[in-house]
């Protein structure tokens, strides 16, 4: 989604703002733009489509010395992805990148109209610079009209203004977006995450939401509503070496193949001979919890579902998993001995984040499950699981879904181990397989060559079921979703008892029907599933441990001694199948159309 980077300092001004952009690149953009300050004079360049055409733009630009730059990637909310529409927004003499929603832009918009002023694009973030000029005219004073401007705007917001009329500054605002500011030997660095400022900075300030002020090379002027603040530094992560492709054809590719190894981290130090330690947890931490409520979007939400199942099998506590988009809106009933469990690869989903600040308004004792530590989420919760994947590029989540089933599942233990819910045979069971999974991550060469043939099958059908019963209906929404977001085509995830309520009505040979059938769970139930469907014609591929004659094809799996293991190994299996196809169709799988890496918008 939308990325922010600012510089002020000395030395490759135009090189430092497009490296920042390229660092954020693979969150989704459809165009992008800067603004470059030397003394008192602006230049700006945008351009649609990738960071090349701004790069091919901005060529014959380079500024000498000293300079103050900010720069924007642009995913569409309000217009169309244009380069009227895209970033910097300008006015008389001031230019804005803003990600986050204005939602109150349209009486902003009417007001400052009349006042006759004439708007260029469609975005509600042009308001936010000419509401700056309105106040300046009046105000006649820079700063007290951007603090002005700061308390006229509602919705979400992280933005960087420069202003022509007040030379080597850079003013900024946060409130429900996020934004980083850090200092690297070569000057002052803006980010709206990490990844731009690793490597060139040591620490960051991580803005709290309603900061604002404005820096200069030497100053920071940081606020809260009208007080003064002193800046909190944060270490920031020393190395961006696990975001190279390494001779993967895509990062999503590499991802799936990194599982296995990230896997190890997730687990180290947590799984013990028998029994689990979550040292992160303070002590007490589930004292007085007597239900979960577990909250997140997309592939998290999938995970959650999931951990629904180990939750209530292995601990013995109620668990309800909640789509956040929709937990927010709907006033819904919450008791205060529920834990609030949210779940985020970024840490900055704006749909998790809401619902997470509204279990704490309503007093919930809350915990996040996250990738990003520093995170917005991360800092919103009480306390905090790390899933240790390392940056994820890939738009299509792989590896973070991985690990936040694994951490949930370790959770599910550790709840088991305080409720005395699992006997300790039963509990070594479990950590043995929770171990053995590092293995089971592990591509297999062959298996990988299988999916890749297998694909060029399943290219031309109406649709796609992925269907599967228990623990395998949340890992077949996954795998639904990770085949429509990068092969752009229909697939639903269905459970399989459900099929003949109904869509069984779409079985013909021309519908492809992906079923996980495991050995541990429901064997034969699911069994009879399939079989009502290949009755019907369907093209059936199962990806199974047993032996089925009637399928199609057949993605033979090996584990058949834990659901999670059988889990494991069928989650790979089905992301290099939507991977191999979205590959044949040609699309772009890291930075598929329409998506974006990190949601903050509502
Ligand atoms: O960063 P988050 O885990 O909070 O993101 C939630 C979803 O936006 C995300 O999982 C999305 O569904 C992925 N593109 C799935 O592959």
């Amino acid at each position: 989604m939308c990325g922010i980077v600012g510089f002020i300092g000395s030395t490759n001004v135009k090189k430092t703002l497009l490296d920042g952009l390229k660092e954020l690149e693979y969150r989704g953009y459809d165009s992008a733009g800067m603004a470059v300050m030397q003394s008192s004079k602006i230049d700006s360049f945008k351009a649609v489509g990738k960071l090349a055409n701004l790069v091919a733009k901005t060529a014959p630009f380079e500024p000498k010395g000293f300079a103050v730059g900010i720069a924007h990637t642009r995913w569409a909310t309000h217009g169309k992805p244009t380069e009227i529409n895209a970033h910097p927004h300008q006015g008389r003499h001031s230019y804005i990148v803003h990600n986050g929603i204005i939602e109150n832009y349209l009486p902003i918009k009417e007001e400052l109209t009349k006042q006759g002023v004439g708007f260029l694009s469609q975005t509600d973030t042009e308001v936010i610079v000419h509401l700056y000029e309105s106040f300046l005219t009046r105000e006649q004073d820079a700063y007290r009209a951007f603090e002005q401007t700061i308390e006229a705007i509602e919705g979400a917001y992280a933005i960087l203004l420069i202003d022509e009329g007040v030379q080597n500054t850079i003013f900024f605002a946060k409130k429900g977006s996020p934004l980083q500011i850090g200092d690297g030997d070569r000057g002052r660095f803006f980010a709206s995450s990490d990844a731009p400022l690793i490597g060139i900075c040591d620490n960051a300030i991580y803005l709290e939401d309603g900061s604002w002020g404005w820096a200069t090379a030497e100053t920071l002027s940081l606020f809260v509503g009208k007080t003064p603040m002193t800046a909190q530094k944060k270490p920031l992560p020393i190395s961006q070496s696990s975001a190279q492709k390494e001779g993967f054809r895509f990062f999503m590719e590499k991802e799936i193949y990194e599982q296995s190894k990230v896997m190890s981290e997730t687990l180290m130090s947590r799984v013990m001979a028998s029994g689990v330690r979550l040292d992160e947890l303070p002590e007490g931490f589930f004292d007085g919890v007597e239900s979960l409520r577990l909250c997140a979007c997309g592939t998290s939400y999938h995970a959650a579902l999931a951990a629904t199942y180990l939750f209530e099998r292995l601990s013995r506590i109620e668990a309800r998993a909640e789509i956040a988009s929709e937990f927010h809106y709907r006033d819904p009933m919450l008791r205060n001995n529920e834990l609030f469990i949210v779940i985020s690869q970024s840490g900055e989903t704006a749909d998790t984040l809401e619902a997470l600040k509204m279990a704490k308004r309503s007093g919930l004792k809350t915990l996040a499950i996250c990738n990003v530590d520093n995170s917005s989420i991360v800092r919103e919760a009480d306390a905090a699981l790390l899933t240790r994947a390392g940056i994820e590029k890939g738009v299509a989540s792989t590896k973070a879904f991985a690990t936040q089933t694994m951490v949930l599942w370790l959770l599910a233990l550790f709840i088991a181990q305080k409720r005395g819910a699992l006997d300790e045979e039963q509990m070594t069971a479990e950590t043995n397989a929770a171990r053995r999974s590092v293995k089971t991550l592990m591509v297999q060469p062959d298996r990988h060559e299988q999916i890749k043939r297998l694909s060029k099958r399943y290219l031309h059908g109406h649709g796609f079921f992925f269907i599967g019963r228990d623990l395998f209906y949340p890992l077949a929404l996954e795998g639904a979703l990770k085949l429509k977001e990068i092969s752009y085509m229909h697939a639903e995830g269905y459970p399989a008892g459900e099929m003949k309520h109904g869509p069984i009505a779409l079985a013909d040979s021309k519908l492809f029907t992906i079923a996980l059938m495991p050995h541990t769970l429901l064997r034969e139930k699911m069994r009879s599933n399939v079989e009502e469907l290949i009755a019907r014609d369907t093209t059936l591929l199962a990806i199974t441990s047993e032996h089925f004659a009637f399928a199609d094809d057949v993605l033979q799996m090996d584990e058949r001694s834990h659901p999670m293991l059988e889990f494991f190994e069928m989650m790979v299996a089905i992301q290099l199948l939507a991977l191999e196809i979205a590959i044949r169709l040609g699309n772009d799988v890291d930075m598929p159309r329409n998506l974006a890496k990190s949601v903050t918008v509502e």
